[in-house]
């Protein structure tokens, strides 16, 4: 089994390639924290992974309230791993899941750096198609090496070191508003994994709640209209071409 959390895809589409190469089952977190489901027998399987995206260095918020609501069954000699996309480099995520599941009684044969297009627009702009075309051939040339590595159980980063944060803060969606383009459409309040993403008398996405920053919301709203503060107007907007909006994740709103 191979559990992900993902807000623009890229996390969901090494997750769903290491899955079919290895005959696992991909798990959506975030459709797991919407639908309070948290029980899984791994009994049999040969692996058990996690693939989410780097924040801040470490583990997402959201990775944390799930690892505190997981009950795993079934564990017992499969081969262990994380992997970590990111937009530069990864952080203390190794670390960070090395001491998550020690906690539990679950060894780590280490993780694995995936380098993709970054999302965090706050801070950075979407490069143009043709150079974004490369970064995901790139990736994808990266993802093969590290299925390889998987499925030949080749132990990857192992990084013991107390990590500096296990995950990060989830914090109050302030800065996250829909702008005059929205057209009432309901999917950013349908597929928040964290459901703090309700509707006023009007229809209208009203931010409450806390937050873990994936910025789903924005990347995946049709009209462009969710912004953080006053940093991502007239930005382009980042969804991951190769994978499909999991069902699980189109529930009905809230
Ligand atoms: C809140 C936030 C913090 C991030 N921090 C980092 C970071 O510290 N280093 C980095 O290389 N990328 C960082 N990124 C970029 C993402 O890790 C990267 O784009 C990732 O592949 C997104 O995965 P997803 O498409 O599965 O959501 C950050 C993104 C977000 C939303
Ligand atoms: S996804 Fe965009 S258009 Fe749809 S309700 Fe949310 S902000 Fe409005
Ligand atoms: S409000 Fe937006 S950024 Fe925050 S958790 Fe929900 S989808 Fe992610």
């Amino acid at each position: 089994m191979i559990f992900y959390f993902t807000a623009t895809g890229n996390s969901q589409y090494a997750a769903e390639k290491i899955a079919e190469a290895t005959g696992d089952r991909a798990v959506s977190i975030g459709a797991a924290l919407r639908s309070g489901s948290y029980e899984y027998d791994i009994t049999g399987d040969g692996y058990l992974g996690f693939a989410a995206p780097t924040f801040a260095g470490t583990l997402p918020g959201a990775v944390g309230l799930f690892f505190d609501k997981l009950k795993l069954t079934g564990y017992g000699g499969q081969f262990v791993y994380g992997v970590f996309t990111c937009g530069a480099s990864d952080g203390f995520e190794s670390a960070a899941l090395y001491t998550v599941l020690k906690d539990r009684g679950i060894g780590f044969d280490g993780s694995y750096e995936l380098v993709m297009p970054d999302n965090f627009i706050v801070w950075s702009d979407i490069p143009p198609k043709e150079r974004l075309g490369a970064m995901l051939a790139r990736a994808d040339r990266r993802l093969d090496e590290i299925i390889a590595a998987i499925k030949s159980k080749t132990p990857g980063k192992i990084d013991a070191r107390a990590p500096r944060q296990l995950y990060m803060p989830l914090t109050v969606a302030g800065a996250l508003h829909a702008d005059g383009k929205c057209t009432v459409c309901g999917l950013c309040a349908a597929i928040c994994p964290m459901g703090c993403i309700g509707r006023d008398d009007g229809g209208r996405p009203v931010w409450d709640g806390s937050c873990t920053m994936c910025l789903a919301c924005l990347h995946r709203c049709p009209a462009a209209a969710v912004q953080h503060g006053r940093d991502t107007q007239n930005k382009a907007r980042y969804v991951n071409p190769n994978v499909k909006l999991a069902a699980s994740l189109i529930a009905a709103s809230p």
